[in-house]
């Protein structure tokens, strides 16, 4: 069962406390919402979200014994605002995004995540999308593919590989997992070191079918403008890319004071405001590192909605 990374760190983030009111954008397992529903005992609530119906059953399932206290919703976080909202509830006290992918999404062979298993080229983490990775793989033109696999992946031989497919679907299109692994290791020249030369073009396919950036920046903003004062968003990424959106996103909406040429200062930032809980990123300890491997490329980053952020305090 998939590991819940920085679970403690998530908590104490939060700030998870009875009648609160929380959102789990990415429920996965339920690991994480588990803790929170435990921690705001006896009356708090908790709105669980997930794209992939598979996790949805099966966190259902775990997350049953909590009754009324917890709503699972088959849902993109992108859309958080719109599910609260329709729900009936205006705010809420904390939101957490544990962004990526599930050990079940991983291990299991017909969802074509893993190059590590013979499966379909599918990657999609709503199964009723329509676009798949082999769509992408057989049908983008090489220019796009190889800025693809660069831009989401930094895959330095982006261009070498993109050709290499190009190439091999002019056979016959690539559909399975194996096959794409095997083109990708021979354009790279076979594999050398620890990490199969696969592993990039894997990730970089796996954000352009489920559109993972663009939601990210959605899902940031839906989830700071449903957040009451006080509240709490809490995100986890593994990408160096992700984590740089959310950092951005963040330092927009913390805001800045400016001092003006006639006199004065103003404050600039975005709406609503911020600020920040952690000023440094919040990572694994070794021994959850050691633990579990998924917990080493872990930043997790968290903000608090301030109203008065951006309020000159002498009026
Ligand atoms: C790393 S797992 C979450 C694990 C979870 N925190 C736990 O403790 O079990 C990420 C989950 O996010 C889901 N997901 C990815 N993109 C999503 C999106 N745009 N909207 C909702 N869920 C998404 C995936 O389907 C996956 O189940």
């Amino acid at each position: 069962m998939h590991q819940s990374v920085l679970l403690n760190e998530v908590i104490e983030s939060l700030g998870v406390c009875p009648g609160g009111i929380y959102v789990d954008g990415t429920v996965g397992s339920g690991g994480h919402a588990e803790a929170i529903l435990r921690a705001s005992s006896p009356d708090g609530r908790l709105i669980a979200i997930d794209r992939d119906v598979d996790a949805v059953g099966r966190s259902g399932g775990r997350l049953s014994v909590w009754g009324e206290r917890c709503r699972i919703i088959h849902s993109d976080y992108g859309d958080l605002k719109a599910v609260v909202n329709g729900m009936g509830i205006a705010e809420v006290n904390g939101v957490l995004l544990d962004l990526g992918v599930s050990s079940e999404q991983l291990d299991t062979p017909g969802r074509g995540f893993s190059f590590q298993s013979e499966g379909p080229l599918d990657m999609r983490m709503d199964q009723g999308q329509s676009l798949t990775a082999a769509q992408v793989v057989n049908t983008w033109p090489e220019t796009v593919l190889a800025d693809t696999f660069y831009q989401y992946a930094q895959e330095t031989r982006s261009r070498r590989i993109a050709r290499a497919i190009v190439e091999a679907r002019s056979g016959a299109p690539i559909a399975t997992t194996s096959r794409l692994a095997d083109v990708v290791a021979r354009a790279c020249g076979g594999r050398t070191g620890k990490i199969h030369p696969a592993t990039r073009v894997f990730q970089a396919l796996r954000m352009a079918v489920n559109d993972e950036m663009g939601i990210l920046v959605r899902g940031l903003e839906s989830g700071l403008q449903v957040l009451a004062n006080g509240g709490r968003m809490v995100v986890i990424s593994f990408h160096s890319g992700e984590d740089r959106c959310v950092k951005t996103c963040f330092r927009e909406h913390a805001g800045r004071w400016e001092s003006l040429p006639q006199g004065g200062s103003a404050w600039v930032g975005r709406r609503p405001a911020v600020k920040w809980v952690h000023r440094r990123v919040v990572v694994a300890s070794e021994n959850e590192r050691e633990d579990n491997p998924r917990a080493r490329s872990a930043k997790l980053r968290v903000v608090e909605r301030d109203d008065r952020c951006g309020v000159d305090p002498t009026v």
